[in-house]
């Protein structure tokens, strides 16, 4: 990553340097005024972002930033600078220019500069392949994986601090009092080791008499997953699309509280948002070429924040119709909440970049149906597309899942009416992909 720092201060450029370079694993390239960094600018291609201090020599930052916008480049402008954006008229379109354009007041934190910058730096890196897989500190102590155990140094810099079949409860614990959250696996290490997992999860299921899961713990999705006839490869798929779509948007300073409380809570809001991203995803990939993974990941997206807006009061995410009894007996002001409470989340997610047209329509939808009979539209499903359709149909049996407890004799015969609402042209074609895939499960048509 390319990245320009211009700033006419040796000492405040030496340190803003070295904070960017801790931040990712940029090419920090410096100017100390205006022609400098015009220079360099037209000179070099592919900067993945300019930080820029107010007041230099040779026009400040109007004159790079009036160049940047003439030479047409799409990249963010950090301004660290007692002057903000209102200071100049170049500045008329700050926000509109470029979504992550930011203003950064002096003084200013590391944390902040570093929240600012790694909003631009993450959808990049995520683009590259990933070599390492992120765990909490909760999962590693409670399930210590036979593998050698890393922590991040930056976006791309990772060291061992514990060898393969070392594992040491201590060690992490060390490391967390220091305030590392984050421990790591090779990439490969990891899927072997959810392959493993399993296997073992799965004899374990198999001695239980009646078939039931539960819903509490992502592996306990994960093994139900197995169950209901999804490939290992599609589980892990969508285990890092959850993870990467959290990593992601742990950098919205804004939805920190709700996203925090989404992923310690093991309520029907959590539950249902890591239940239909693994159910969504199943299907999408199953259907041959059909979508892409960019879809894929709206799908995950959509998955975990159409109900951010009732982080605080799951019972009410638990209505899924607004013919369900428990509807009848709210008050008229939570009936309201009910009702609108996915253009709450689109309205809580509108300033999010990857919270694009495409989320904001699934995140809408979340509770239609195929029969007419959903909400907030209830309108001609027609005129909805495939992936919102399996949306739909995804979000439905994970309710489904979550109110039956799991228990496959009841869930099984509940499945089956789905049938009788997708038997249109249109819906017939998801509802046959939703058997296709769930092949495993008893009782479907
Ligand atoms: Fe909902």
């Amino acid at each position: 990553l390319k990245l320009l720092l211009v700033e006419d201060d040796i000492d405040i450029r030496e340190i803003l340097k070295s904070m960017l370079e801790d931040i990712g694993s940029f090419d920090v390239y410096c100017a100390v005024n205006a022609p400098e960094a015009l220079a360099l600018l037209e000179k070099e291609k592919d900067w993945s972002c300019v930080i820029s201090d107010f007041r230099f020599e040779g026009g400040g930052a109007p004159v790079v930033y009036k160049r940047i916008i003439e030479l047409n480049y799409k990249i963010p402008f950090g301004l660290i600078s007692t002057y903000g954006p209102e200071s100049n008229e170049v500045f008329k379109n700050f926000k509109k220019d470029h979504p992550l354009n930011f203003h950064l007041p002096k003084p200013f934190t590391f944390t902040d500069l570093k929240a600012n910058v790694e909003k631009f730096i993450n959808p990049v890196a995520s683009s590259k392949p990933e070599t390492h897989v992120r765990l909490s500190p909760q999962l590693l102590l409670r399930s210590k994986p036979p593998f050698a155990i890393y922590i991040a140094l930056s976006d791309s810099k990772f060291v061992s601090i514990l060898k393969a079949n070392e594992f040491d409860a201590q060690t992490i614990q060390n490391y967390q009092n220091k305030g590392v959250q984050s421990f790591y696996l090779l990439n490969e290490d990891f899927d072997r080791w959810l392959k493993q997992q399993f296997l073992e999860n799965i004899q374990k299921f198999e001695s239980l008499s009646d078939e039931t899961f539960f819903f509490d713990a992502v592996e306990q999705i994960q093994v139900a997953m197995v169950h209901f006839g999804v490939t290992p490869e599609t589980i892990t798929m969508a285990h890092h699309l959850v993870e990467e779509s959290l990593k992601r948007f742990d950098n919205y300073s804004k939805l920190n509280d709700l996203i925090q409380k989404l992923q310690i809570s093991s309520s029907y809001v959590q539950q249902h948002g890591f239940l239909c991203s693994y159910l969504s995803v199943a299907m999408a990939r199953d259907w041959d070429d059909r979508f892409t993974d960019e879809e894929l990941k709206r799908l995950v997206m959509a998955s975990l924040f159409k109900d951010i807006a009732f982080v605080d009061d799951p019972a009410l995410a638990a209505i899924y119709r607004l013919s369900d009894p428990a509807f009848a007996n709210l008050t008229s002001a939570d009936k309201h909440r009910v009702q609108i409470h996915m253009q709450d989340a689109a309205h809580l997610l509108e300033s999010i970049p990857e919270f694009d047209a495409m989320t904001k329509e699934l995140v809408l939808a979340h509770h239609e149906c195929a029969d007419g009979s959903g909400f907030p539209r209830g309108e001609n499903i027609i005129t909805l597309s495939d992936l919102t359709i399996l949306f739909m149909l995804a979000n439905r049996f994970a309710h489904d899942l979550i109110i039956y407890q799991g228990k496959m004799n009841e869930v099984t015969s509940v499945v089956q009416n789905y049938v009788l609402d997708y038997d249109g042209t249109k819906y017939h074609d998801v509802y046959l992909r939703f058997t296709k895939t769930f092949h495993q499960l008893k009782g479907l048509v």
